[in-house]
């Protein structure tokens, strides 16, 4: 993986140098378009006779790279650039640039990626690249290069030898990054050495990749990416609960987890504490069938829809956003036990019906969603939704998805068509005044009936 990270860059370098190679091939077709509207510009087919088209590109800030194959380049001899050149990488406004499909040799990258350094490109990004070859990095050592964002997706590169030597060389750069995207690229490790070079990184992605349990301890190492805050493993090879847990205990920063799509089981046993300092835990699609019982202590965000969760009972007070979407949930969670809560996201479960108690606190939350679930028109159950979609604090579904399961006379109704006549549902409000409006016409007919007998008899 820190091969990868070096020979993306290699690929970069090359763009420019050609650029600066400026090799004269006049009335070739044209290769580059340049999108004034999106200040984009797309290249194809990437080879010296990009280099006369590529003027065109001049006034964008993104530039894409999209195929062609650098192996005939690898020998050419690369001399220092002339002022000229320098001038002109200074004065381009890309600060993007996307290499796709492209097999590049390391080698390559390795000589021109210094180059980068002349230029204000802040994120670099290869998608479907093959990296070819050792490069020798030496000429990287205590380089400055202004790419704060850099990211590989479904790239593939020789396994990771010996590779150390490379990244040091790298390190005054790796030591200013601050994004670093791997993904799809079947990842399994990554070394602890490559962790304590990224020390200003804050995002770290390496979902879609093949990382297992025992592969998180040895990557985030002590010393390692001391300001991480956001790390995504979706779609990993991960299934221990504990082991992400004691994988990740040495990040001092980490406020973002993703651990969504992988098959993890909890165990109840486990005592791991996860960093104070996370906020946000994605565990959605992870098969779980209950809420962990250790939680991150002052999380605002969970997501644990789409599992197998019967029922959530845990208080967190700091919670702020709970999605429980996708579930086999019976009945709301009790509100109560989130005083900061804004968010909740119920739909497809088997909920029948809101309870009468927390309707007031639900509908001073900001965004409630319960669509998908069999809901008992009954007139608490209907009344209840009703009330709660005129706060306007249902979210999208209504009132399409909210469908009454039971009684049998309305099962398939939308709930928001459910009449709700005063005298079918609260009769008691309706009978009780007839009552006494009865009785006391009763009493005042008694009483007639009393005075007109005594007059009688008198
Ligand atoms: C520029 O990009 C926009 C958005 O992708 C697209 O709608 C438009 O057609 C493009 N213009 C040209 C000239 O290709
Ligand atoms: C790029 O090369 C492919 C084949 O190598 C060709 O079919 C395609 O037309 C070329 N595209 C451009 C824009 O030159
Ligand atoms: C991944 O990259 C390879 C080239 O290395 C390409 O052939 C393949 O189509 C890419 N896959 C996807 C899903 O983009
Ligand atoms: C995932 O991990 C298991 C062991 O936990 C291992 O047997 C399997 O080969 C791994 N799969 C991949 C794709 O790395
Ligand atoms: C959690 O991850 C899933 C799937 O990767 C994604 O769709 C969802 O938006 C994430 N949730 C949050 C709250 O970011």
């Amino acid at each position: 993986m820190a091969r990868t990270v070096f020979r993306l860059f290699t690929m970069s370098v090359a763009v420019l140098l050609l650029l600066g190679l400026r090799v004269a091939a006049e009335g070739r077709r044209n290769r580059c378009f340049f999108n004034r509207t999106q200040e984009s510009c797309v290249c194809y087919n990437l080879s010296e006779e990009t280099a006369s088209s590529i003027i065109q590109c001049l006034p964008a800030t993104v530039v894409e790279f999209w195929g062609g194959d650098l192996e005939k380049y690898t020998a050419l001899p690369i001399r220092d650039l002339d002022d000229s050149v320098i001038d002109t990488l200074g004065s381009l406004i890309i600060q993007k640039i996307i290499i796709g499909n492209v097999l590049v040799p390391e080698m390559l990258l390795a000589r021109v990626l210094k180059f980068f350094s002349y230029t204000h490109v802040q994120e670099l990004a290869f998608e479907s690249c093959i990296f070819q070859g050792t490069g020798d990095w030496r000429d990287m050592e205590g380089q400055d290069l202004p790419i704060l964002s850099l990211s590989f997706h479904n790239v593939t590169s020789a396994p990771l030898t010996g590779s150390e030597p490379a990244f040091s060389s790298l390190g005054r750069w790796l030591g200013t990054l601050e994004e670093l995207a791997v993904t799809g690229s079947r990842v399994t490790s990554l070394p602890c050495a490559i962790g304590r070079l990224l020390r200003a990184l804050h995002s770290l992605n390496l979902a879609h990749n093949s990382l297992g349990d025992g592969s998180l301890a040895p990557a985030f190492c002590q010393g390692a990416l001391p300001q991480l805050q956001q790390l995504s493993l979706h779609h990993n090879n991960l299934s221990s609960y504990h082991g992400v847990c004691e994988g990740v205990g040495l990040l001092p920063q980490l406020r973002h987890l993703d651990l969504s799509h992988n098959q993890l089981v909890a165990d109840p046993s486990s005592s791991c504490q996860w960093p104070p300092s996370l906020l946000h835990f994605n565990l959605s699609n992870t098969g779980l069938d209950e809420v962990p019982a250790l939680l991150p202590p002052h999380l605002e965000v969970l997501d644990m829809s789409h599992n197998h969760l019967h029922a959530v009972d845990v208080s967190l007070s700091s919670m702020k956003k709970l999605f429980l979407s996708q579930n086999l949930l019976q009945a709301v969670p009790s509100i109560r036990n989130y005083p900061m809560l804004d968010t909740l996201h119920l739909d497809n479960n088997f909920i029948s019906e809101l309870p009468r108690a927390e309707m007031k606190l639900l509908g001073q939350l900001q965004d409630v969603a319960v669509a998908g679930n069999p809901f008992s028109c009954s007139c608490s159950g209907a009344g209840g939704l009703q009330a709660l979609a005129a706060t306007g604090h249902l979210g999208q579904g209504w009132p399409g998805d909210y469908r009454c399961h039971s009684p049998e006379q309305y099962q398939g109704w939308q709930v928001a068509q459910v009449p709700m006549s005063v005298l079918r549902c609260d009769p008691a409000t309706v009978v009780a005044p007839i009552c006494v409006a009865l009785a006391l016409l009763a009493v005042a007919g008694a009483v007639w009936l009393a005075r007109s007998r005594s007059c009688h008899r008198a």
